[in-house]
């Protein structure tokens, strides 16, 4: 059997008193589309920020292709093949599309100005003119080819998403984590982001994790698997399916939703 692309072995993360993450453990396989999904404040984010190493976990071990990166800085992970994105879109605004696919997201290497241009600079180390090619077939990947030479400052909220994800995608990953890359995005949008998703996954063999707190919206999006948290636990993961019939997501989460849809 193949390694798993990641493997999260009972993850823990506290802040001071509060345990945001307790004991989580989930893998995702190579070429499989999984959802990560729970209320506010389960602990999701957090989850993504310990596994792209932004954050240091309390206790617990991450692995990629059977290699543990529990203590590798976000640079050095994302040079095995992870990229991520964050809640909070954050795009140089001064900057067309294609620039911004150019140039990675400040955060996923640290605030070292240096240790940044190195890594620009560095990117596997592709040429200026591969980069732009591979920029313009992230764009054609998400359907949005003429926004290439719009400012990032021109655009909704939900173009600035996809451009985000056009981002993580720069490079090849093998494993894309996107949080949350649907949130406040119109609905007929949204599902047209998870279609190309899908597709990408399909067409490539990528992995891609991504967070969503609309049980509702990922149940009908074509995810293989989803691992459901609540309050810093997995609560279950399983099928779209097996998820919608578990009788803890109904009571924890289904439940409370249906009750308002009928109000
Ligand atoms: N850097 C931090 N310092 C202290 N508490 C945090 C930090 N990040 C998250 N938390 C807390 O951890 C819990 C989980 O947050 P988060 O992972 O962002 O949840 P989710 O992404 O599922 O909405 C929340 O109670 C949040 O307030
Ligand atoms: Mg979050």
């Amino acid at each position: 059997m193949t390694e798993p692309v990641l493997k999260v072995q009972s993850l823990r993360k506290e802040f001071g008193g509060l345990i945001a993450v307790k004991d989580v453990s989930f893998e995702v396989g190579e070429g499989e589309f999984v959802g990560l999904i729970g209320p506010n404040g389960c602990g999701k984010s957090t989850t993504f920020n310990c596994i792209s190493g932004l954050l240091e976990q309390t206790s617990g071990k991450i692995e990629m292709f059977g290699e543990d990166i529990s203590e590798l800085r976000p640079d050095q992970i994302q040079n095995r093949g992870m990229t991520r994105t964050f809640q909070h879109t954050n795009l140089w605004r001064e900057m067309t599309v294609i620039e911004n696919l150019m140039v990675p997201p400040r955060k996923q290497f640290g605030t070292n100005a240096k240790e940044f241009l190195k890594a620009i600079l560095s990117r596997n180390n592709p040429s200026e003119r591969e980069r732009l090619m591979d920029a313009y077939h992230a764009l054609d990947q998400l359907e949005v080819p003429h926004m290439a030479h719009n400012l990032a400052s021109e655009l909704s909220g939900g173009q600035s998403k996809l451009v985000d994800i056009g981002r993580s995608m720069m490079g090849s990953p093998k494993l894309l984590l996107l949080d949350e890359p649907v949130a406040g995005v119109a609905g007929p949008l949204a599902m047209k982001i998870f279609n190309n998703l899908r597709n990408i996954v399909n067409e490539t063999g990528i992995s891609i994790l991504i967070i969503e707190h609309n049980m509702d919206f990922i149940l009908r999006q074509g995810v293989d698997r989803i691992v459901v948290m609540n309050e810093g636990e997995v609560l279950m993961q399983g099928t779209p399916d097996e998820v919608r019939a578990n009788q803890k997501v109904i009571e924890a989460y289904l439940g409370a939703a249906g009750k308002t849809e009928e109000e």
